[in-house]
Order: structure tokens, then C-alpha cells, then sequence
């Protein structure tokens, strides 16, 4: 079933501003910036990948950029994320600072990467990166479902993504359910449960049945579910591996197996604690 937010081959996610997100993209969360960053992006991009998530928390972007110059897949056909780091005081400010390092001249969007200080404060300056062109959409990241319509209620415009912990193990159905009635994507990070989730049983049985990889099954998941999903790794074989999601399909059981891992009682909250 596709709520119309999906382009028709399957591959992208509409979002709300009329943008489209491609539906699998590579994060680089603790990857170190250098050579183990560049070459990750590159073989992703090498590999098919045309959707790219890092965050200035990471200390990445400089490798991003590198790896996407030495590509020569033109800038307009990648899907480039960065996040604010809420401890800085100004997300314009820091927008610039990103594209200096990724050496673009706009990201496609710009999340808040965790409502630290309250949700609402760094919204305006959100509001005003996207107005002068320094990113095309944005979002938030680890807002639960109170705290995006605080957002909402004070915002000229609405974020476009939520960009969360998600997974089948983290189905949080109560948080999908609220952002689609609110026209927000929902973005699932950690598919994997940052490997943990692999060696799950359920998991492993449907992989099994199948004739693919845990990884493939999870995230192939999550594309069925109708969320875009970034997943990380540094090692080309698995890069390549985790982009092979599209020439095959979960069944109906697969996916009701698979939902039934679900350990968050479908809440709407986005984290079970905060970090910060
Ligand atoms: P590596 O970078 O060595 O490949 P998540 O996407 O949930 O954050 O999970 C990322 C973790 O899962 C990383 O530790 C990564 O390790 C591992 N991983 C990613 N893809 C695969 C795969 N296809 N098979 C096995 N492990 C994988």
C-alpha cells in the first residue's frame, strides 16, 4: 500500500516542501573524519547510493565533501544532510560553516539534531538557513511527537523530517502515525540497531526464508513501512550488500513477523532517554 508520498518507482520519498529524498542513504555517525569517511561515502556513491547523512556533531563533514567531489557524480543528483549541533547558539551561522566544510553551496536538509535547550528556540534560525538557500529543507531529529507540535504551533513552516531511532525492534508506530498525519516524513536511523538487531532470531528466520542477508531484510523493511532509512558502514562489500534492497520483496507474514519485534509498545516518544 503507498500513501502517495512515495515516487513511483519506489526509490524516493516525497516530503512535504515538494522535495524528494531517495529512500536508502549511508550515515556516517562515528566515523572518523579522513581516509575511513571518504572512502565509505565513495564506494556508497560508487555503489549506487545517491542520499548522504552526516551532522556537524560528527566532525565528517570535510570528508563528505571531499568524497563527493572525487566522485564526479554531479552534486545535484546526492541528497546531502547535515544537523545542527544544539549546543551552538546560531543555526544559521553554523549553516555556513557546513557548507564551507562540504564545499557545497547548499545541503538538501538541514536537521535540528536534538531538541536540547527545549524545541522550539533554534526553529527560527532553521526557518531563516532555508530562506537564504543554504538548505533546500528542514527538519528535526529525536523529536517526539509533543515536542514536534510545539514546533509546529510556533513555526511559519513545518519540519519536513523527523529523523529518528527506527527499526523494526523500534517500531515506533505511535510517533510514524502522528508524523504522517502531520505531513512530516519520518527517517529512521540505527535500522540496524547499530548491528545489534542482526542476529536477531525473527530476524534471521525471514532473512533465512528469503534468501537475504539480515541487513537487506531490515532495511528493505523499513522501505515496505514507507521510511526512508540511513544505515551505516565503512566496509565497501557490506555497502554494496545493504544497497540490494530493491529486487526483492517482504511478503505480508514477513512484515507482521517482523512488526511483532517491536519493543517500544509503539510509543510516540523518539528516544526511551535522552543523552544530553
Ligand atoms: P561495518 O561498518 O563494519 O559494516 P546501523 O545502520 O543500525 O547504525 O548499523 C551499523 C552497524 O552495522 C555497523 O557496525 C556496521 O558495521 C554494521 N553493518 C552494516 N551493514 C551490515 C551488513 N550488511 N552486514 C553486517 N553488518 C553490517
Amino acid at each position: 500500500m503507498t500513501t502517495g508520498a512515495i515516487t513511483a518507482d519506489g526509490r524516493a520519498r516525497i516530503l512535504a516542501d515538494g522535495n524528494q529524498m531517495p529512500m536508502l542513504g549511508l550515515g556516517v555517525w562515528q566515523v572518523p573524519n579522513g581516509a575511513e569517511c571518504v572512502n565509505a561515502v565513495r564506494w556508497a556513491l560508487d555503489e549506487g547510493y545517491r542520499h548522504i547523512d552526516t551532522a556537524q556533531a560528527y566532525g565528517n563533514e570535510e570528508s563528505v565533501g571531499k568524497a563527493l567531489r572525487g566522485s564526479g557524480v554531479p552534486r545535484d543528483e546526492v541528497f546531502i544532510t547535515t544537523k545542527f549541533y544544539p549546543s551552538h547558539k546560531d543555526p544559521v551561522a553554523e549553516a555556513q560553516r557546513s557548507l564551507t566544510r562540504l564545499g557545497v553551496d547548499q545541503v538538501n536538509l538541514y536537521l535540528v539534531h536534538w531538541p536540547q535547550g527545549g524545541a522550539t528556540w533554534a526553529w527560527p534560525g532553521m526557518e531563516r538557513a532555508r530562506e537564504l538557500g543554504y538548505a533546500r529543507s528542514v527538519g528535526v531529529s529525536n523529536f517526539s511527537v509533543n515536542q514536534l507540535d510545539e514546533v509546529i504551533a510556533a513555526g511559519t513552516i513545518q519540519p519536513a523530517v523527523n529523523q529518528v531511532q527506527f527499526s523494526a525492534p523500534e517500531y515506533r508506530r505511535g510517533l510514524l502515525d502522528a508524523c504522517r498525519q502531520r505531513g512530516v516524513a519520518l527517517e529512521a536511523y540505527s535500522p540496524l540497531g547499530t548491528g545489534r538487531h542482526l542476529s536477531n532470531e525473527t530476524v534471521m528466520r525471514v532473512a533465512k526464508r528469503v534468501g537475504r542477508a539480515p541487513a537487506q531484510v531490515l532495511l528493505r523493511w523499513c522501505v515496505q513501512r514507507e521510511v526512508p532509512v540511513i544505515t551505516k558502514s565503512t566496509n565497501h562489500e557490506r555497502i554494496g550488500e545493504n544497497a540490494q534492497i530493491y529486487d526483492f520483496a517482504l511478503s505480508s507474514e514477513d512484515l507482521v513477523e517482523l512488526d511483532a519485534l517491536d519493543q517500544t509498545n509503539g510509543t510516540d516518544l523518539a528516544l526511551e532517554r535522552k543523552w544530553w
